[in-house]
């Protein structure tokens, strides 16, 4: 028997038991454990009903990932379902956690289900770019009908078990938290009543009802909303049609081929980088996993402007009691009033009770003293960018706070160490930078100063976890790693419309690659006047920074969505771009002004200097140590800036683009375009010479 499945018998119960931590995942040596234990429960004459329960946090959570784009070994999962689903004695799957994919694949092939009431199912594939591939796409929809399925499968999103009782995925919920009990009770019901073999397969009453539905081509019409680039989702409405138009068996086969043909997929590639990268983050380089970690209870926010307010609520929505400091009453009215109105408006979704509104608020205590942060175990100061106040307000800090109590700032771009500098603990002091709105986006770049310890650095990699971002840990230098390069592709977008191209153009080049919008879509999101106070006051510190139409935009007050103008214009309550032609013009005008004479610009270029500026910039990162590796940026771009996962980032595109040929355009750009972000890397370099790639560091 392998050591990762075992097999006894309890009573007339043959228990089959798989221990593969973390999570049960469906390895080779878990298939060919769970084909023997099988055919050992089939032969055990004493068994009357087998059991297929797991040991640990969960229930099977799917394929293997790590063996997938390996040559496939014996036995296959879908192999495995059918022939559990062939056995002539009753099976009943237990579950707890998360039955997902090829777990929950393997339930459906058991004739009962019985869960506990935290368990969840789902069929998660489409989120790796794959359907899923061991029936999950025939069976699902024979227990649910077409449109459940086809939203379960399409969306990947998980079912709690009260719902899949409803549905008809589950037989049963236990209300006890003991799965192996509730398992063996449920066994010995099937055995008792002599339950018969239910094969899903054969149920087929829903099949009939949905035939000929035009449900399958309603979700086509949605998925181009909402999936829009994306290669699997498609392939998944298309296996479960297959449900409804072959018999089983070939509907098995049709899903194979879907299956395949999305493994193949090079979007498969790149989400499967994401899944893993998203982990591989939590562990930072040169950090010992055992450095012990801070206990963080409560938590101090300066300012509650809209990032005060939205990191607040990070912390709140996890039950941390958080004081919010402002220079002025009215700021902070204004700041709390803001946090309730998004609270209330997600109790008006039905996310939250409106109890659950006034537990949240009372977790705020608002305050106008520093004082008040005495006790605090971590306070994330959150405003404006300017290194005298912040400086100001480190010392103060410093004062205030109790020893061992973590000071971070949340600045975009300013020198942490400098910051740290203004206390006389810099081992304290650390960068957590949030991404707008702080609420919703998943990415907190946390930046080590040259003094910041290990432990602290540890601690802001736990609080992330808690307040569930992924925490990227970065080295300090201006704009981090995030907005550095995101200044690269800034500067080549403006040059590219001072050359001759549209905001139009540069942003849809960017929305076909995938990202949920361009740069000037994210300019106006943003606020136009943001920028522009940056480059005012970097002007007015003597640097040469050259004048620009969106400079222009700003003095009209064309501030973005906030105004309804800004680069494009809006309708009222609408966030959909528009192109002005009055924007036009006065791009126009800012040509003549400069001298310059348009010319035609093609996608590609825009593609390989907006791309190309930011992968060379992420190569220069990597040289100077800002970053670890590659994955770190590319996680860092996929949850902080929308880069599309399905490309696996920034880094995880390039080496698919080829290193050599984004090489040759960077120094055609250097020799035609000009700039320091031209000139190439030397990693870039040093990487074509050796043939190698970033995937290869
Ligand atoms: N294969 C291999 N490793 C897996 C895995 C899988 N399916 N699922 C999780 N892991 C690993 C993670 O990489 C992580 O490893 P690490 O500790 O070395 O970083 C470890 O298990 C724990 O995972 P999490 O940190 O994510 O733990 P959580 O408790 O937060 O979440 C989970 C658990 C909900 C199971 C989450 O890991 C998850 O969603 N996993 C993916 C599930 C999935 O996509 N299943 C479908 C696979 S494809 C398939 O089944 C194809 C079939 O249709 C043919």
């Amino acid at each position: 028997m392998s050591e990762v499945v075992s097999y006894n018998r309890e009573g007339k119960i043959g228990v089959i038991t798989v221990n593969y931590p973390p999570v049960n995942a469906l390895g080779q040596a878990v298939r060919s454990g769970l084909l023997a234990a099988l055919e050992q429960g089939q032969k055990d004459a004493d068994a009357k009903v087998l059991l297929l329960v797991c040991e640990g946090r969960t229930f099977i959570a799917g394929a293997d990932i790590r063996e997938f784009g390996k040559p496939m070994q014996e036995p296959t999962l879908p192999a495995l379902v059918n022939t559990f689903e062939n056995s002539d004695k009753p099976l009943v799957a237990a579950i707890h956690g998360t039955a997902l994919g090829g777990g929950l694949e393997t339930a459906l092939s058991c004739h009962y289900r019985v869960a506990v009431s935290s368990a969840k199912v789902g069929l998660p594939e489409v989120k790796l770019g794959l359907l899923p591939g061991a029936g999950g796409t025939q069976r699902l929809p024979r227990l649910t009908g077409a449109r459940k399925a086809l939203d379960m499968i399409t969306t990947g999103e998980f079912v709690g078990a009260r719902d899949a009782l409803a549905l008809g995925i589950l037989d049963a919920v236990d209300d006890g938290d003991d799965i192996r009990a509730a398992g063996l009770a449920y066994a010995q019901k099937v055995a008792d009543e002599g339950k018969p073999v239910r094969r899903v397969r054969d149920i087929t009453d829903k099949i009939e009802a949905d035939k000929g539905s035009d449900v399958f081509d309603q979700f086509r019409d949605e998925l181009k909303k909402r999936a829009r680039g994306l290669f699997s989702p498609f392939k998944c409405v298309d296996a479960v049609e297959a449900a409804f138009s072959l018999p089983f068996d070939e509907g098995m086969k049709r899903e194979r081929e879907l299956f395949m043909e999305c493994m193949e997929s090079p979007q498969r590639g790149g989400l499967i980088h994401s899944f893993f990268g998203e982990r591989e983050v939590s562990r930072v380089k040169g950090l010992a996993k055992d450095t012990p970690v801070r206990d963080v209870k409560s938590v101090g926010i300066i300012g509650a402007g809209t990032m005060g307010g939205g990191i607040a609520m990070n912390f709140v929505n996890v039950g941390i009691p958080v004081t919010i400091v402002e220079v002025k009453q009215e700021a902070l009215d204004k700041g709390l009033a803001i946090i309730r109105r998004n609270y209330e408006n997600s109790a008006k979704k039905g996310k939250l009770t409106q109890a659950q509104v006034e537990q949240r608020m009372a977790l705020i205590t608002p305050s106008l003293t520093y004082d008040d942060f005495r006790d605090v175990d971590l306070v994330i100061e959150a405003v404006f960018e300017n290194m005298a106040i912040k400086k100001e307000i480190f010392a103060r800090l410093d004062e205030v706070c109790k020893p061992g109590a973590i000071l971070a700032s949340n600045t975009s771009t300013l020198d942490i160490d400098e910051i740290a500098s203004a206390t006389k603990r810099p081992e304290d002091v650390v960068g957590m930078h949030f991404f707008s709105p702080a609420n919703v986006m998943k990415l907190l770049e946390n930046v080590r100063g040259s003094k910041t310890s290990d432990e602290v650095k540890a601690t802001v990699m736990a609080v992330a976890k808690k307040i569930r971002k992924v925490g990227v840990m970065v080295g300090n230098g201006y704009g981090f790693v995030g907005n550095r390069m995101l200044h690269k592709r800034g500067t080549e977008a403006m040059s590219l419309v001072d050359e001759g191209a549209t905001p139009q153009q540069v942003d849809k080049v960017l929305t076909d690659l995938g990202f949920p919008m361009g740069q000037f879509a994210m300019s106006d999101l943003a606020g136009i006047d943001v920028g522009y106070r940056i480059r005012e006051e970097r002007r007015k510190a003597g640097e040469d920074i050259p004048a620009s139409w969106m400079d222009k935009l700003a003095e009209q007050g064309r501030l973005g969505q906030k105004t309804l103008a800004g680069v494009y214009k809006y309708e009222e309550g609408s966030r959909k771009p528009v192109p002005d032609p009055k924007v036009e013009q006065l791009i126009e005008q800012f040509r003549k002004e400069q001298g310059i004479t348009p010319r035609a610009i093609t996608d590609q270029e825009i593609l390989e200097r907006c791309m190309y500026a930011m992968i060379n910039e992420g190569a220069r990162i990597l040289e100077e140590g800002i970053a670890d590796r590659p994955l770190d940026i590319d996680i860092v771009w996929i949850y902080g800036y929308g880069f599309p996962a399905h490309r696996g980032g920034p880094m995880f595109w390039a080496d698919q683009e080829g290193l050599d040929t984004i090489l040759c355009a960077v120094k055609k750009y250097r020799d035609t375009v000009g700039g320091e972000q031209w000139e190439p890397s030397a990693l870039l370099e040093k990487l074509v010479s050796e043939g190698r790639k970033f995937g290869d560091l």
